[in-house]
């Protein structure tokens, strides 16, 4: 069990910390791959660390054991001394030698107790290297022998070891490989990809990351070995990839190839100095070009390895963003087979969904596969749930219109009911009222930029809708109130279902933004009980939450807080994943929930960090961050039901 500790997230990527015993990792992390003879690395680990932030290295335990001068240094002073480094040091184990040579001459324990012998932070199980064209029966036996091994080096070792994931093409392999690498391993380190990697068969990589993810427990970090090009690091970590190793910054600079996220390129071909890093300031690309060999390959190995520690930064400030779909789309352009394995990733939204978020800030479209994305996929299956109960006879016309229009639209007939209507939206044909909802409501994309009434004044399209709809409707009608309770009702049913619906639409009163006339708050009386995030949902306040308490079946909406931390969660404190004794499981991160003890007391309300499937089993953490909570009873200033409206809203256009 490592101490693993996840901070933010976008989906099954994380941002977390990892703590070992020369220090803590933030995650997702580019371990370089350096050679433990001092002599043969083209950057020096200090110097790297210090330029560029690196702490963390992978070195072969395996290349040390078989050379002498090196394997006394190691055995004398430990593997930190001999290779220069004062980070975090995780050791492989041989089983790359064993695939680029044939075999190996040190035996999995011998290899085992050699890297705890030496200091290794992270010692790596010798497993067996399957290549992605074994034949089933031999992936499955190679397999077993990785397994076995796996269990003895559990027990010979204390320390933070790494169990890699094996089993070839075969997603039954992996998926079995990765529940058993998660029973004993410190860090899940998925095998065998390497000639993915080295032929560009990117779909077949994503095939078997799809296959072995939703496997691993959550609760330990991820590590892929040899995903060294910056090309595939946000692919990498849209799987949810905490760790990554690269050799790549050296293999490519002997061979005279600068490593770009876009891309590989020829140093001989780079004429222009268009990179100015601190690199480039003393010696420009162009100018490097022309040094003597050596000269050459180090400065373009300490480029190719500062270009992709600034690419796992951007991969960092992406997942904090809630932006790392686009990026991994954006990346996806520097080869048509990272193209294609974006596309094999979206058509696998199951990996994806139990932790992809309520919202996000925005949604971008990228490519012409972006409304593909898990978000897309979940939005549509809802939308087609929704369309199920929802009253469509009175469905007048569909049109085409951006969510900015929707209040220069008569969305009522002259007897004041509300107008059933559905847009062509980028993400399909979607019921008016729901336009605001993540991610149609932030789509920012090609496609409705494109449509027809985009540029043009309201007047004129209010004058096309008065064509469409015919004399039984008042075009330029503005909010109208029944309008606004259809709204309301449609939301609260998306959000909650068709019984709350039903029981709260009648009590809630609606306020809408002057500016956008989107709607914001749904108020019973005065009091707020659901405020509408810029992603559409209703998200309730404590005195909301308590009428869904009322309102909805026992376990849905709900976490169970232990009894240990009931009293803290009651007076406002967040609750921590050990602290979980259940949930539903069709919450998702993001979501505001209903946090009751076990007798079903309503404690909170809080934003859920993680997905019910990694509640409890993250062994550090944040599961729920608590936003309101249970406290002495207020002064009831929801009685009566139908007080003032706020001050601030009685002078907006879109008033009831
Ligand atoms: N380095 C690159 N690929 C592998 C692998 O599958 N296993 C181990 N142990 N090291 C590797
Ligand atoms: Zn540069």
């Amino acid at each position: 069990m490592s101490d693993f500790e996840l901070t933010a997230r976008d989906g099954l990527a994380r941002l977390g910390r990892f703590s070992t015993p020369h220090g803590v990792i933030q995650t997702p992390a580019l371990l370089p791959v350096v050679h433990p003879d001092p002599a043969r690395q083209p950057v020096a680990p200090p110097e790297f660390r210090r330029t560029l932030g690196l702490d963390a290295v992978i070195t072969s335990s395996y290349i040390t054991w078989r050379t002498p001068p090196l394997r006394e240094v190691a055995e004398s002073r430990g593997i930190h001394h001999l290779i220069g480094s004062s980070g975090p040091v995780m050791t492989d184990s041989g089983a790359f030698q064993q695939h680029a040579y044939g075999s190996v001459e040190v035996g999995p324990e011998e290899i085992l107790r050699f890297q705890s012998a030496i200091g290794s932070d992270i010692a790596t199980v010798l497993d067996e290297f399957t290549e992605p064209d074994t034949p089933y029966e031999m992936a499955d036996s190679a397999l077993r022998a990785t397994i076995e091994r796996a269990h003895s080096a559990r027990n010979l070792r204390s320390g933070l070891l790494a169990v890699p994931v094996q089993g070839g093409a075969y997603a039954d392999l992996r998926a079995r490989s990765a529940r058993a690498a998660s029973e004993v391993g410190d860090v899940l380190a998925v095998g065998g990809v390497v000639p993915l990697f080295e032929q560009y068969r990117y779909v077949e990589l994503v095939q078997q990351l799809a296959a072995a993810r939703p496997e691993l427990t959550p609760a330990e970090p991820v590590h892929l070995f040899g995903a060294g090009h910056p090309m595939v690091f946000a692919l990498a970590a849209l799987f949810g990839v905490d760790l990554v190793d690269s050799s790549a910054y050296q293999k490519f600079a002997r061979r005279g190839r600068l490593l770009l996220p876009e891309g590989t390129v020829a140093l001989e071909d780079v004429q222009e100095s268009t990179c100015h890093c601190f690199l480039c300031a003393e010696m420009p690309l162009p100018r490097l070009a022309r040094r003597p060999l050596e000269e050459r390959e180090r400065g373009l190995a300490y480029h190719n390895l500062l270009t992709s520690a600034e690419e796992m930064g951007r991969v960092r400030q992406a997942i904090r963003d809630g932006t790392l779909w686009e990026l991994a789309e954006r990346r996806a352009t520097a080869h048509p087979a990272l193209r294609a394995a974006m596309d094999e990733a979206r058509a696998h939204p199951e990996v994806f969904l139990p932790t992809e978020p309520a919202s996000r800030r925005a949604f971008r479209e990228i490519d012409d596969r972006s409304g593909d994305r898990p978000s897309v996929v979940r939005f549509r299956r809802r939308v087609a749930d929704y369309r199920q109960g929802r009253p469509d006879d009175r469905t007048v016309r569909r049109v085409p219109l951006r969510p900015e229009y929707l209040r220069y639209l008569p969305l009522q007939d002259r007897s004041g009911s509300p107008l059933f209507w559905s847009a062509a939206t980028p993400v399909g044909s979607v019921p008016v009222e729901l336009l605001d909802l993540y991610p149609v409501g932030p789509y920012l994309g090609v496609a409705d930029s494109a449509l027809p009434a985009r540029h043009r004044p309201a007047r004129a399209v209010r004058e096309e809708v008065d064509g469409l709809l015919g004399p039984h409707v008042e075009a330029g009608a503005d909010w109208s109130e029944a309008w606004t309770a259809w709204q309301i009702r449609s939301l609260l049913r998306w959000e909650y279902g068709a019984d709350v619906a039903e029981s709260l639409a009648p009590e809630m009163r609606g306020e809408r933004s002057r500016q956008s006339g989107r709607l914001r708050t749904f108020y019973r009386g005065t009091t707020p009980y659901f405020h509408v995030g810029l992603d559409g949902i209703p998200s309730p306040t404590f005195r909301g939450a308590e009428r869904l308490h009322e309102l909805l079946p026992a376990g849905v909406r709900r976490v169970v807080v232990t009894e240990d931390a009931a009293p803290f969660v009651r007076e406002g404190r967040t609750l921590f994943s050990r602290f979980v004794a259940a949930s539903d499981p069709d919450l998702v991160p993001g979501t505001t929930a209903l946090l009751v003890d076990r007798g079903q007391a309503l404690l909170a309300i809080g934003r859920l960090v993680l997905a019910p499937s990694e509640m409890g089993r993250m062994h550090r953490g944040v599961a729920v961050v608590v936003t309101a909570h249970a406290r002495r009873p207020e002064p009831d200033r929801s009685e009566p039901d139908e007080g003032p409206a706020p001050a601030d809203a009685s002078d907006s256009p879109n008033d009831l």
